[in-house]
C-alpha cells in the first residue's frame, strides 16, 4: 500500500484526506516531497517551525537530551522544566507557568484558571462567576473548552452540549466587550493576532482598553498567544506592541520549533488559585519537550531572531503592500505583523494555495479567502525574494486567467 492509500485506509478523515503534499524530509526553510520536488515552506507546520527544518543547533540540543533523559512524568523533577519557566517568566512577566502539550491544552488551563478565579469573585457566599467572553471569529482549539470558546459551525458543529459560559462579542469593539460583562463574567479570553480567522490584530488602542475594563470590572484579561506567540511578530509576545500585561497567556505552537508543546502563565496575584492536584499532565514539560523550547528561546537570543522578523516582516509585508497595489483583481487587502502575514484574496484561497505549491512554494490557507505568509524566523533574506517572485508570478497567471474568462 503506498501512503495515500494509508491514509485513506487507517487514518481518521478529520483532515484533508489524502494530504496533498507527502513531504519526506526538512532542511531550512526548504522541504522534499516523496518524488524529489523541493518546496520553500512558508506554511512552517502553521507559524510552528520557528527555526526552520531539522535546525542544526536545534537537532544537536535535543537529540543530547535524547540521549540523556526522555520522560519523567511530573512526579519527578528534571533539569530542563524550571529553565524554562524562568524563561518564559522573564518575558511575560512576574507569575508561574504550567506546562503542556499543545495550544488547546494550553487554553483549558485558562479556562480553568478563569473558574477558579469566578468562584471567588463575588465572595465566598456570593454567585460563582463562569462566563467567559470571547471574540467573534476567534479560534482557541479543538478540544470541548477551546471549541466552545470558538463560534464557529465549523467547529462546534456536532459537539452539543457545549461547555456553558461563553458569550461572544465583536474584536475590536470595546463597548460589545463592556456590554457582555456582567457579575456572572469571571474572564475574558482573545486572540491578540487572530489566525485562523485570517490574520485580524487587535489594536492597541482596544487591547489598552480591554486592560482598563477588565481591571475596573474585576475579570481576568486572558491572552491566546498560541499562534502569534514566541517572536513570531517581532516581540516575544504580540501584546508587548500595545504595552499592555495580561493575567493569562496562553502559548503553544512556535515554543518547541516543531516539537510538540504548550504552556500557559499565570500572572503572580492569581498563582495561589492553583494548588497541588488542581491541574496536572503526564507528558507536560517533560524534559525532551523542554529541551525544545530552550534550545528554541535560545536562538532566538543568540540570533537576534525576533528583532529581525519585525524588522524584515516589515519589509516583506512593504513588498506585498506594493504588490497589491499593482495586483487589484487578486488581492482584497495585506494584513498582519512580523512573520505573521496574511493576503486576502478575491479568489478562492484553497485555488491559491494549490498553485502556489505547485510552483513550490506552501502557504496556509485561513478560511475560504486567506493565505497565510508563516516563513520560519531565521529565514535567508533570498528566500523572502524567491517566495515574492513566485507570489507575483501566481497572481500574474491568476489575472491572465481571469482576463480571459477561464
Ligand atoms: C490561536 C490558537 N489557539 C489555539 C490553537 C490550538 O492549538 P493546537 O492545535 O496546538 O491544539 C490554535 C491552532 O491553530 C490557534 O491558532
Amino acid at each position: 500500500m503506498n501512503t495515500n492509500d494509508l491514509y485513506t485506509n487507517f487514518v481518521l478523515h478529520t483532515y484533508k484526506n489524502p494530504p496533498a503534499l507527502v513531504i519526506e524530509y526538512g532542511k531550512g526553510s526548504y522541504v522534499w516531497d516523496v518524488d524529489g520536488n523541493r518546496y520553500l515552506d512558508f506554511a512552517s507546520g502553521i507559524a510552528t517551525n520557528t527555526l526552520g527544518h531539522c535546525n542544526r543547533r536545534f537537532t544537536r540540543r535535543v537529540s543530547r537530551q535524547l540521549r540523556t533523559l526522555i520522560h519523567t512524568s511530573n512526579a519527578f523533577g528534571h533539569q530542563n522544566q524550571g529553565f524554562l519557566a524562568k524563561k518564559l517568566v522573564d518575558y511575560a512577566g512576574p507569575g508561574k507557568v504550567f506546562f503542556c502539550n499543545s495550544g488547546a491544552e494550553a487554553n483549558e488551563g485558562l479556562i480553568k484558571f478563569a473558574r477558579l478565579f469566578g468562584k471567588l469573585k463575588n465572595g465566598k457566599a456570593g454567585k460563582p462567576a463562569y462566563k467567559i467572553v470571547c471574540a467573534q471569529n476567534a479560534f482557541h482549539g479543538r478540544t470541548m473548552g477551546g471549541l466552545s470558546a470558538t463560534p464557529k459551525p465549523k467547529v462546534q458543529d456536532g459537539f452539543d452540549p457545549l461547555l456553558p459560559g461563553f458569550v461572544f462579542a465583536e474584536y475590536n469593539n470595546l463597548d460589545a466587550f463592556r456590554e457582555a460583562i456582567d457579575d456572572e463574567t469571571a474572564a475574558v479570553f482573545i486572540e491578540t493576532i487572530q489566525g485562523e480567522g485570517g490574520i485580524h490584530s487587535a489594536k492597541p488602542e482596544f487591547l489598552q482598553g480591554l486592560r482598563a475594563l477588565c481591571t475596573e470590572k474585576n475579570v481576568l484579561l486572558l491572552l491566546d498567544e498560541v499562534q502569534c506567540g514566541i517572536g513570531r511578530t517581532g516581540t516575544f509576545f504580540a501584546f508587548e506592541q500595545a504595552d499592555i500585561k495580561p493575567d493569562g497567556i496562553g502559548m503553544a505552537k512556535g515554543l518547541g520549533s516543531g516539537f510538540p508543546i504548550g504552556a500557559f502563565w499565570v500572572e503572580d496575584s492569581f498563582t495561589h488559585l492553583f494548588h497541588t492536584g488542581s491541574h496536572g499532565s503526564t507528558f507536560g514539560g517533560g524534559p525532551l519537550a523542554c529541551a525544545a523550547g530552550l534550545a528554541t528561546i535560545e536562538a532566538l537570543e543568540d540570533l537576534d531572531l525576533i528583532n529581525k522578523s519585525r524588522l524584515r516582516g516589515r519589509r516583506f509585508f512593504k513588498k506585498l503592500h506594493r504588490m497589491w497595489g499593482y495586483h487589484p483583481e487578486i488581492v482584497k487587502e495585506v494584513r498582519g505583523r512580523g512573520y505573521l502575514l496574511g493576503i486576502e484574496l478575491k479568489v478562492p484561497a484553497p485555488d491559491m494555495v494549490a498553485a502556489l505549491r505547485s510552483k513550490g512554494l506552501l502557504v496556509m490557507p485561513a478560511g475560504t479567502d486567506v493565505i497565510r505568509i508563516l516563513p520560519p524566523l531565521n529565514v535567508r533574506a533570498k528566500e523572502l525574494k524567491a517566495a515574492f517572485s513566485i507570489l507575483d508570478e501566481t497572481f500574474t497567471e491568476f489575472a491572465t486567467n481571469m482576463k480571459a474568462g477561464n
